[in-house]
Formats: structure tokens, C-alpha cells, sequence
């Protein structure tokens, strides 16, 4: 493992690794919630370094699955048989790795899907993409301000082209229940959802996807953020204007650059992939 990067061969390590473990079973949980875990120094052959890897690889690989309201990352065995989890907001702050069987739900499993089935650079700096990532003090402030003028009369309905693992959310720009985001990493997605798991939708897809299929319509939300990450030509520069109402924000690193298109959008003059689009 490269330092905090996560990749296929720690998945494959954490198969091998958790198959050759001794479960003790939870006693507490014996009637609520049955299950196993692992837990650092006292299960042999389990240090604090595997936990935190382990953390690692089941958040990067893993989905987005509930347990009553909480919405927890799981990763499910290749045989279907069981799935891992940990508890910790801190993935360093994690000493021990739960396994239960994936017989037994608990409660309604209605948590987004991340899966996107495209592998992508950022899946294996997911996990620590917030910490090397912390962002400016007053950044929130400062986009904000920027923000205001772009602001319509009710809250805005926002989509987050590329959002990573949440920073807009991450700022409190928006609310998260008039958020969406789309991202072709299920490991940041995964980041994103765990963070903020009331987000009102995430689409594991590529932006670009969405957009020659017609996924948004003209004007469906007041605020468009682009990542700079995220390649787009001009034509589909140009359908991102026509999504935002009111502006479309350019994030490239430290840097949010509005465009206010409250003009563009009501002229509906590029096609929004119609020929293409299903009916509502
Ligand atoms: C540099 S990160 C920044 C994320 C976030 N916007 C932020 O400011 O923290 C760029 C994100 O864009 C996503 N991305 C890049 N190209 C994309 C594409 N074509 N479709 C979907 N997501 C894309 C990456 O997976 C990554 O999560």
C-alpha cells in the first residue's frame, strides 16, 4: 500500500487478511444485530495499521447501506455471504472491523446507490482526499458572498457536477435535501454519502453520460457547480448553462467563478440532447 492510497491489491489483502481471522462473535448484539468482529491487539495477527486499512479498502470498494436511519458503507464478500463495516468518523480513529452475515436488513434499505462501474484515478485517494484536501479558513465565507449575487428569491435547487466527496455540501453552501451530485468514483461518492447521508440524490455516472442523454432538462436547477476536473468540450459546456437557471460556479481548486446565465438559460438556444430525452 502507498501511503493512505487504496488500490485492487488492498482489496485483495483485506479478502486474504479476513478470511484467515479468528470472529468473536458480539455478545451484546446476540438478539439485536448478530455479528462478528476483529478487533486491534487482541485478535491475533490484528494491528492498528490492518484496521485502518481495512477502514480503508470497505469505504473505498464498499456501497452505501442502512441499518434503521444510519447509513453506513459496507462492503459485501465476493460470495455474497457477508458484509464488513466499520464505526469510526476517523478512519485512523478505527480499532476494530465488524463482519455480519448478509442474510438479516435492518429497517428500510432505501441509501443511494454509488456504483457507477467505472474505475477512476480518485477511487484510490478517496479516503484521504478530505485531509489532504482541508480547504482555506473563510472559504465558506468568501463563497458565499459570491454566491449571493446569483441568488434567486426561494433556496436554490443545486447540482454538483464532479462533486468529489462533498465539499459544497462540506461548506454548507446548500441544503443538502436540494442537492445533487454526480461523480464517476463510487469510492468519493462513497466519501460524500457517509459525510451527508440526507443528500437528495448522487448519480454514480459520468457527467458526460448525463449529458448526451438528456438526464437534466432546461433550467432544472438554479445553481450548477462544475469541477474543472471534469473534461468537457464546448458544446457541453454549453448544455451545463442551459441546466442552471441562474449560474453555473467553476470550482478549480481554491478558486469559485460564477457565471451568472439567468440570460442564457430562457433563451434556449442549444438543445439539451432532445432528440434524445425521455419523457418526463
Ligand atoms: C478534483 S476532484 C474535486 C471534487 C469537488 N468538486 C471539490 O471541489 O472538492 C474532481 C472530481 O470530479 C470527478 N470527475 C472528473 N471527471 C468526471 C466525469 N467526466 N464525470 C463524473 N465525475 C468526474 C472525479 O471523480 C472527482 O471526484
Amino acid at each position: 500500500m502507498i501511503e493512505g492510497r487504496i488500490t485492487r491489491n488492498d482489496l485483495d489483502w483485506w479478502l486474504a487478511f479476513a478470511a484467515m481471522r479468528e470472529w468473536t462473535f458480539a455478545k451484546t448484539y446476540a438478539e439485536t444485530a448478530p455479528h462478528h468482529y476483529v478487533v486491534q491487539n487482541r485478535t491475533p495477527g490484528v494491528t492498528h495499521d490492518d484496521i485502518v486499512r481495512a477502514a480503508r479498502v470497505i469505504h473505498a470498494f464498499g456501497r452505501p447501506g442502512k441499518y434503521y436511519s444510519l447509513t453506513k458503507i459496507y462492503l459485501v464478500s465476493p460470495d455474497g455471504q457477508y458484509r464488513w463495516w466499520t464505526e469510526d468518523r476517523h478512519f485512523t480513529d478505527a480499532t476494530l472491523v465488524n463482519r455480519a452475515t448478509t442474510e438479516l436488513n435492518y429497517g428500510i434499505q432505501n441509501a443511494p446507490s454509488t456504483t457507477s462501474g467505472i474505475e477512476t484515478p480518485y477511487d484510490e485517494v478517496a479516503t484521504t482526499w478530505d485531509v489532504e484536501h482541508p480547504g482555506k479558513t473563510g472559504e465558506a465565507d468568501r463563497v458565499r458572498r459570491i454566491l449571493a449575487k446569483v441568488h434567486g428569491k426561494y433556496p436554490p435547487h443545486v447540482l454538483d457536477l464532479g462533486c468529489g466527496t462533498g465539499r459544497v455540501l462540506d461548506l454548507g453552501l446548500v441544503g443538502p435535501e436540494r442537492y445533487a451530485a454526480i461523480d464517476f468514483s463510487q469510492a468519493m461518492l462513497n466519501m460524500l454519502v457517509r459525510k451527508h447521508p440526507k443528500v437528495a440524490a448522487v448519480y454514480p455516472m459520468d457527467v458526460r453520460n448525463a449529458l448526451a442523454t438528456g438526464r437534466f432538462t432546461q433550467g432544472q436547477f438554479d445553481w450548477v457547480f462544475l469541477d474543472d476536473a471534469v473534461e468537457l468540450d464546448a458544446l457541453q459546456r454549453a448544455q451545463v448553462e442551459q441546466i442552471a437557471r441562474l449560474a453555473v460556479i467553476i470550482i478549480n481548486g481554491d478558486e469559485w467563478t460564477v457565471h451568472d446565465v439567468s440570460d442564457v438559460s430562457v433563451q434556449g438556444t442549444i438543445a439539451l440532447a432532445a432528440d434524445t430525452r425521455t419523457a418526463p
